[in-house]
């Protein structure tokens, strides 16, 4: 299969020297395509700003606005079967983008923001039989807004994260999550290494391919 991973976060620039952005090591993104890398799979990875290394065999397209991520993700979609957005993709930027350094003296009292594309979104129409998987980074209603995201992004798994329990969510080498398929199942794994909960979801992506060309024959 040809696999589409976005890991990372985004950055999104006041000015030539600061940023909005997120605690996104980019460890459960790359997780996921060294795994599907190793099932044999053809893996393209688009990555927000990290400090870890690709796994090798791999296509990387760094990026670092949302923006930068979208126009990478919509240019390699169609010739992919699968998406797994694990990257932490910052909802607004600043409204305005100032050119030079913004001084000391002058603080700006405020800083207007404005929203991002939501890149899963504005791939939804053109989904077709492609399997979508999404995360959902949360640190409350750890089901209903998961279950919203599954439905309002069109996606056939979403990865649920507490993001504030220790262990879990941004930077650890562990997660604890939940799945949510679209079928209205679910299944909540222990506390387990990034590495293997990729492995869970590479083999289930697997599975759906492999149920959807069987019933297509
Ligand atoms: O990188 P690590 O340090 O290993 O941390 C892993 C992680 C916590 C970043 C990861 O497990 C995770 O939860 N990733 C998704 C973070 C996120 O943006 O969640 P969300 O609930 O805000 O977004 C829901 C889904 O929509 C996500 O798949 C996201 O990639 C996508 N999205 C979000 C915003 C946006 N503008 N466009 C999107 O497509």
């Amino acid at each position: 299969m040809k696999i589409l991973v976005t890991a990372g976060p985004t950055r999104e620039p006041i000015d030539p020297v600061r940023f909005i952005s997120n605690r996104s090591s980019g460890k459960m993104g790359y997780s996921i395509a060294a795994a599907a890398r190793q099932k044999g799979h053809s893996v393209i990875l688009v990555s927000g700003p990290v400090a870890i290394k690709p796994p090798a065999g791999i296509k990387l397209l760094k990026v670092m606005t949302a923006r930068d991520m979208l126009s990478a993700v919509k240019e390699n979609v169609q010739k992919c079967d699968a998406l797994v957005m694990a990257a932490a993709v910052s909802d607004w930027r600043p409204a305005v983008y100032c050119r030079q350094k913004l001084k000391k003296t002058r603080m700006p009292e405020f800083i207007r923001l404005k929203p991002n594309p939501d890149i899963l979104m504005s791939l939804a129409r053109q989904k077709g039989t492609k399997i979508f998987v999404g995360f959902a980074a949360e640190t409350n209603d750890l089901k209903a807004e998961p279950l919203r995201k599954l439905r309002q992004k069109r996606l056939d798994l979403i990865v649920a994260n507490n993001v504030i329990k220790s262990g879990s969510g941004f930077e650890s080498d562990t997660n604890r999550v939940t799945f949510y398929f679209a079928g209205g199942e679910q299944e909540e794994l222990p506390l387990m290494t990034k590495e293997k909960i990729a492995r869970r979801i590479v083999e289930w992506i697997e599975q759906k391919e492999l149920c959807r060309v069987m019933s297509s024959v």
